[in-house]
């Protein structure tokens, strides 16, 4: 089987982060998001995989994965010129993935349990597609399915972001497909968003008398598309630090009472960490600070005087102000530091603040 990750998209939503690089190299507990998808995948046996990449700062993805080779696998860069739909850029993958079985993992989609189980059901199926169900509390941002009361264990329908949705069964953004998915994309119309939808491509798949299983997801997915999607999926993914299945961190790394350090991090002895924290390497965090649980604190950087909870940091930032900062994202290379009474702020485009 082979692997695709689409990497593409604008991530308007996710303005200002989105102004300096694509949304799925965002990162969460110190990983761009699109490390899960691919790692999962590898975890899943599949070494040959595929990744699209848009418009939005395409070499920035090719910097961080290259060959594929430091992460195990072999990576094929596959170029969307526009967001025109999950569907297109799985029609771009034909020539990629021949005549094999295939999963499209969107990388901005993150999952719990990894891919192991449902890609060997599917594998040795003879099913046409497999779409994985989760019940969600508004079904109307997603594509939702709804299951045959009359024939259980088939889909009756599947349908993108209905305004009145059959069913709460989100279909994730993990799709397991056959080459057959190709000519069915091949007739398809772009939808009211302009987009070649997967969801119709499904559809349309069954309606022709296609197999299409699916599976429920146990554990927790999320969709990244908002700051307060990814400060709640840097939460889930914090609170897998110390469990089995825990799928953080480097190997030189450390773990205490749910709190993960980076090599060469300093920490003084006034400072306290409530977990689950991580903490990249080469920071120093300290004196009086505070941070936790659930932030995500990214390499090179320092913290002073500060409390951080549910919140990200990336690299190469500092903090030296007494500040409380909770549902916050700070980007790569920012400072903030303490100033008397007046508030000095140098903010990127769509910045927000509250003071
Ligand atoms: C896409 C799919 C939708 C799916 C979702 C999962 O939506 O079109 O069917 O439920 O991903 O993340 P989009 O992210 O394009 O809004």
């Amino acid at each position: 089987m082979k692997g695709i990750i689409l990497h593409g998209g604008h991530g308007t939503r996710l303005r200002p982060l989105t102004h300096t690089g694509p949304k799925q190299l965002l990162p969460i507990a110190n990983k761009p998001m699109s490390q899960y998808a691919l790692e999962d995948l590898k975890t899943a046996g599949i070494t040959e995989i595929g990744i699209i990449i848009g418009d939005v700062y395409p070499e920035k993805v090719k910097e961080y994965y290259g060959d594929g080779s430091e992460f195990g696998v072999n990576i094929t860069y596959i170029y969307q010129d526009a967001p025109k739909g999950i569907s297109h850029a799985i029609k771009l993958c034909k020539d990629f993935i021949g005549n094999d079985k295939f999963i499209v993992y969107l990388g901005d989609n993150v999952l719990r349990k990894n891919l192991v189980d449902y890609t060997k059901k599917f594998e040795t199926s003879d099913s046409d597609a497999m779409i994985l169900l989760c019940e969600v509390d508004e079904p109307q941002r997603f594509g939702v399915a709804e299951l045959d009361s009359n024939n259980p264990g088939k889909i009756k329908t599947i349908i993108e972001k209905p305004k009145e949705p059959p069913s709460n069964l989100a279909v994730i953004g993990i799709y397991f497909l056959t080459p057959k998915i190709f000519d069915i994309i091949d007739n398809l119309k772009p939808s009211w968003r302009g987009e070649l939808e997967i969801t119709d491509a499904l559809f349309s798949l069954m309606s022709q008398g296609n197999k299409i299983d699916y599976d429920a997801v146990t554990g927790w997915w999320k969709d990244t598309g908002t700051p307060e999607d990814i400060i709640h999926a840097n939460k889930l993914v914090l609170d897998s630090v110390g469990t089995e299945n825990q799928f953080l961190i480097d190997s030189d790394d450390t773990i205490n009472d749910k709190v993960v350090t980076g090599k060469n991090t300093t920490i003084s002895r006034d400072s306290h960490i409530q977990g689950p924290v991580i903490i990249g390497k080469n920071c120093h965090i300290g004196p009086s600070v505070r941070i936790g649980p659930y932030v995500s604190v990214g390499d090179n950087s320092n913290l002073k005087d500060c409390t951080v909870e549910n919140s990200i940091i990336m690299k190469d930032c500092t903090v030296n102000a007494k500040i409380h900062l909770s549902n916050s994202i700070i980007s790569h290379g920012s400072t903030i530091e303490h100033s008397d009474g007046t508030h000095e702020l140098l903010l990127g485009e769509r910045s927000k603040i509250k003071l």
